[in-house]
């Protein structure tokens, strides 16, 4: 018997097996006013493998139908998703790329060798230019970030002024002369990219410099103010924060901040509940991280002026079996969906400080929304999650409590529910629920402080195998459903959550202001 059938039939098990456990939680309606920033929704896209190059860029003459190079399937599905704000080029590339290679005729355009990712050769012909007619197609904020691992202040401060400026300067009239009238006004620029490893190895102290230094010359060009990113740290090192934040913070808006949820190295759905367990487990972590990279940061900006930019965060498994190992391109299963839900409720729940987090990487490269191969193209099952939790795009945070038994796995266990919420400006709430637990169904029973529920609708994303994965034969495997296993009861809901499942409610009803009810 296969191995994949195997796996099914055990995953089929685990759900017939299943009981139900009971969950609570309260959403707190009473003094809504931290709004959850879009671009906690934001994206992350790098020169790796077939992220650019097959995965956006196909160009002109391509017979995937594209617009100015740029296929239109992968652009249409992104739109669906309202993708907020684009980080580009890199990544470790980002400190090696030279900008000024990457513009004028392409045909004229100088190679390199793409030192991180395969080895492979780079010919610039997707550059500046090309990235920010992506973003104007996808209606995104461009998130460019500069190369100080192996760039200069001046070539960064061109890179502003060449995109930012509508003065008359070398750096404008190139602009013009490669077909660009106007400035772009790029708002967000990052100053190098883990500064700490692959941008260069250094201390928290050199980099604080080096970051003043960039920072300085990255300037503001007319109505175009520039919001600073500085290259923060990864996981639950503290201590480069706390010296970026003595030494610098004047001198930058953002601070960024890097996790990945790794799994045991083999390809995305070769997985047990173990395996399931452990990626889960990891991604869960990042919420204890995050407490405590705020909390060195309010030493510092009690009145959290400076954001915390969760600039690359995912699962990270084997590639898939045959491809470049360099290229990072990896299927993409129930598991995945999960976790992106458990991390989209995460920064939602630490919005306040949190104010943009962008998934590595959109398309073809680790945790992506949509895969490609040729002209087909196939949505993952995490882009059906972005889906769903877009209606927390400028919402206002609303707190929330859960209580919920514990998901047990050997000696390990993790809270098997959890969750996030908001209110958009029609005054409707919507509550976002993860449950874990493969083996257990959660009765829900969801409660209001300040808001009367009167009708409400769901979605759901589950499937029957913890594996679950849609492939470009079978594109519709892993979905959002119709939700309907729920009652509103009183001043309250209760709902019945499927093992190992991402639900968002939609609750209509009355909002209680501090006067009185509305
Ligand atoms: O996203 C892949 C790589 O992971 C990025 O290039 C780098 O910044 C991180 O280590």
């Amino acid at each position: 018997m296969k191995s994949s059938v195997l796996l099914a039939l055990l995953f089929a098990g685990i759900q017939a097996g299943a009981q139900t456990k009971e969950s609570r939680v309260v959403v707190d309606a009473s003094d809504p006013k931290t709004r959850i920033n879009r671009n906690i929704y934001g994206h992350f896209s790098e020169h790796l493998g077939h992220c650019i190059y097959g995965g956006y860029w196909v160009g002109e003459d391509s017979p995937i139908p594209n617009t100015n190079g740029i296929r239109n399937d992968v652009v249409a599905a992104l739109k669906r998703i309202k993708v907020p704000v684009l980080r580009w080029p890199g990544g470790c590339f980002a400190d090696e790329y030279h900008w000024m290679d990457g513009i004028g005729p392409r045909s004229k355009r100088p190679s390199m060798i793409n030192t991180h990712w395969g080895g492979v050769t780079e010919d610039n012909s997707f550059g500046t230019h090309e990235f920010l007619e992506l973003c104007r197609q996808l209606d995104c904020e461009p998130y460019i970030c500069g190369n100080v691992g192996s760039g200069t202040v001046q070539e960064f401060s061109q890179w502003v002024e060449y995109v930012n400026s509508d003065n008359i300067s070398p750096m404008t009239e190139a602009r013009k002369k490669n077909g660009r009238e106007k400035s772009w006004g790029v708002k967000y620029w990052g100053i190098g990219n883990e500064s700490w490893g692959c941008g260069g190895n250094m201390r928290p102290e050199y980099y604080a410099d080096l970051a003043k230094q960039f920072g300085t010359y990255a300037r503001n060009f007319g109505e175009h103010k520039v919001f600073k990113i500085a290259s923060g740290k990864y996981g639950d090192d503290y201590n480069w924060t706390e010296v970026l934040m003595r030494e610098a913070r004047q001198h930058f808006s953002g601070l960024s901040y890097h996790y990945y949820a790794f799994s045991d190295g083999k390809p995305a759905a070769e997985f047990d509940e173990q395996g399931w367990f452990n990626v889960l487990n990891t991604t869960m972590k990042i919420d204890e991280y995050l407490t405590k990279q705020c909390a060195v940061m309010d030493k510092y900006d009690p009145e959290k002026k400076v954001a915390l930019i969760v600039d690359e965060w995912g699962t990270w498994h084997g590639v898939e079996p045959g491809t470049n190992p360099g290229f990072l391109y990896q299927q993409n299963t129930l598991r995945d969906a999960v976790a992106s839900a458990c991390n989209l409720n995460i920064f939602n729940n630490h919005c306040d400080r949190v104010r943009m987090a962008n998934i590595a990487q959109t398309v073809n490269v680790l945790q992506a929304m949509a895969l490609t191969e040729g002209e087909k193209m196939v949505l993952t099952p995490t882009y059906h999650v972005f889906d769903l939790f877009k209606v927390h795009h400028d919402a206002l945070w609303l707190p929330t409590k859960v209580e919920s038994p514990d998901y047990v796995q050997g000696k390990d266990k993790l809270q098997a529910v959890n969750c996030s919420a908001s209110l958009d400006s029609t005054g409707r709430v919507h509550v976002s629920l993860a449950n874990l637990d493969p083996g257990n169904a959660q009765k829900l029973s969801c409660s209001f402080v300040k808001f009367s529920p009167v009708r409400a609708t769901g979605q759901v994303i589950t499937a029957t195998a913890m594996n679950a994965h849609n492939t470009f034969d079978r594109p519709h495997v892993v979905e959002p459903k119709t939700f309907s296993d729920f009652k509103v009861r009183g001043e309250g809901l209760e709902a019945s959550l499927p093992p190992m499942s991402v639900v968002v409610l939609e609750v209509e009803g009355k909002l209680e202001s501090k006067e009185g009810k509305k």
